[in-house]
């Protein structure tokens, strides 16, 4: 099939070449030139694991290409994906100007093609989005009618960062909210090549599917560090608590690691989006707004550790391995590690950081901390050293790596080290 792909942020992207590698031809749709160039010259603007590679691949196949021109790709494909951003406004309700730009443009777009089209929204949007927002622009710009002229879905993504491709190409399922037979018919042909069930509902209940998925697996993360957090207190290691829950099927073994709290593009504004839209329609979620309230805590569960040993932070050099909210990724959006940097710079501390991927993006928020080349470079004469990020590279870190360290004062925000390398270290919640 032929399908375009509106926005190519980490979803919009991998969700273009992801289809590409299926074998379909694939159009992406940005309005920021340099991403495009960027796109076009085999080089993917956020770091992937794998979708490099892949990118040349299905570039080199003539199967991908990514454009500027949103009436080009609307003309010459079948189907459209809008993948454009849907961030948090201050108040927490969700921003959706990038989801009406993308609308109107499309049906702009869909006023010059006589053909059938349809379009999907992948953007993760609030119950009710895709019929009012998306819909109405679209017949508003295009003067055409959905179900007649056009069709209409919304296909949740799935998509962990650092996970994209792989859980493009293996997703739990596929969940299709059609506007009608035809569009979901439709869809479910593209995906006939996955093996994953595929449930069809209508398009409120998609969008909210993945809302409920999230505040889920937000929840599962606030109530292990909560968990964590008593843990600690009575000198219990919550991983082999979290090994002995796993086993219960109701519960499962996932998403039971203990730290500093969720970060990413997701979690964070998609539960903040949740709460908002619940208060709009007058219930209160008060288990939903505790799950932010633990999160937003928990980063600075590792300073109280911290200050222990080193009460007064004022001219410590503070050493920081990880930056990034999760590894294989060189995202930094809602990272804990911010938090931890702001509280540091405010006591004073020196700091220098660490990460294999994220420093540049770092950079742009904290441009005056120091940043060293490698692990060694941040330990070397240091007070204390925090782990935020659980990168392989920390796993290989042994005794020898922390002796030159000023003191040796190791403290994990993320489960890492490895005890039979490296002696007296302990974990926000172990
Ligand atoms: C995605 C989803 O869209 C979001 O709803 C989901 O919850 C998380 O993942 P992400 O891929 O992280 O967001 O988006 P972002 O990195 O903000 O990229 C969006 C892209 O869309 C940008 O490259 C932006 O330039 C582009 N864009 C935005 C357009 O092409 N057209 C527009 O009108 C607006
Ligand atoms: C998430 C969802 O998993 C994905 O399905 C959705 O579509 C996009 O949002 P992502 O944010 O990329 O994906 O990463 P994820 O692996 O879910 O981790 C999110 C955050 O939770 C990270 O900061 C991670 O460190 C944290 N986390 C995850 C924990 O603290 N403990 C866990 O057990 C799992």
């Amino acid at each position: 099939m032929k399908i375009s792909v509106i926005g190519t942020g980490y979803v919009g992207l991998c969700t273009g070449v992801g289809f590409a590698i299926k074998g379909h031809n694939v159009i992406c749709v940005d309005i920021d030139e340099k991403k495009i160039k960027m796109i076009n010259s085999g080089k993917s603007p956020i770091y992937e694991p794998l979708l490099d590679g892949y990118l040349k691949k299905v570039l080199k196949e003539k199967r991908f290409e990514a454009t500027k021109d949103i009436d080009y790709a609307i003309k010459k494909t079948d189907i459209s994906f809008i993948s454009v951003g849907t961030p948090s406004r201050p108040d927490g309700s969700i921003d959706l100007r990038y989801i009406e730009q993308a609308s109107k443009d499309i049906g702009n777009a869909l006023k010059n093609k006589n053909d059938y089209h349809i379009v999907v929204v992948k953007s993760t949007v609030l119950p009710g989005t895709t019929e009012n927002v998306v819909k109405k622009n679209i017949e508003k710009f295009s003067l055409k009618k959905a179900g007649k002229d056009f069709g209409l879905a919304m296909n949740p993504e799935f998509l962990r960062e650092g996970k994209a491709l792989e859980d493009f190409s293996n997703p739990d399922r596929i969940v299709i909210g059609g506007f009608d037979k035809k569009s979901t018919n439709f869809i479910e042909k593209l995906y006939e090549k996955f093996d994953a069930p595929i449930l069809k509902t209508d398009i409120k209940t998609a969008e909210m599917i993945k809302y409920a998925s999230n505040a889920f697996l937000a929840a599962k993360i606030s109530l292990i560090n909560e968990i964590g957090n008593i843990c600690k207190k009575l000198g219990i290691d919550t991983y082999e608590v979290a090994k002995g829950i796993g086993y219960d099927k109701r519960i499962g073994d996932k998403f039971l690691n203990s730290g500093i709290g969720y970060g990413g593009s997701c979690f964070p504004k998609d539960v903040k989006a949740l709460i908002s839209k619940a208060k709009e329609i007058g219930y209160d979620p008060k288990i939903l707004k505790d799950v932010i309230s633990v999160n937003e805590k928990q980063p600075f569960m590792i300073l109280d550790i911290l200050k222990k040993y080193l009460p007064n932070l004022k001219g410590k050099k503070i050493a920081l391995l990880g930056l990034a909210f999760k590894p294989d990724t060189d995202d930094i959006r809602e990272a804990p590690s911010i938090k931890i940097i702001e509280k540091l710079l405010e006591e004073k501390a020196v700091i220098t950081a660490y990460d294999p991927k994220a420093m540049n993006n770092m950079k742009s928020i904290f441009p005056k901390i120091m940043y060293a080349e490698n692990p060694k470079h941040a330990l070397k004469g240091a007070d204390a050293c925090l782990i935020l990020t659980e990168w392989d590279e920390f796993k290989n870190l042994t005794e020898k790596d922390f002796s030159i360290m000023k003191n040796k004062i190791i403290i994990e925000g993320r489960r890492v080290l490895d005890k039979k390398k490296v002696k007296n270290f302990e974990g926000v919640c172990w």
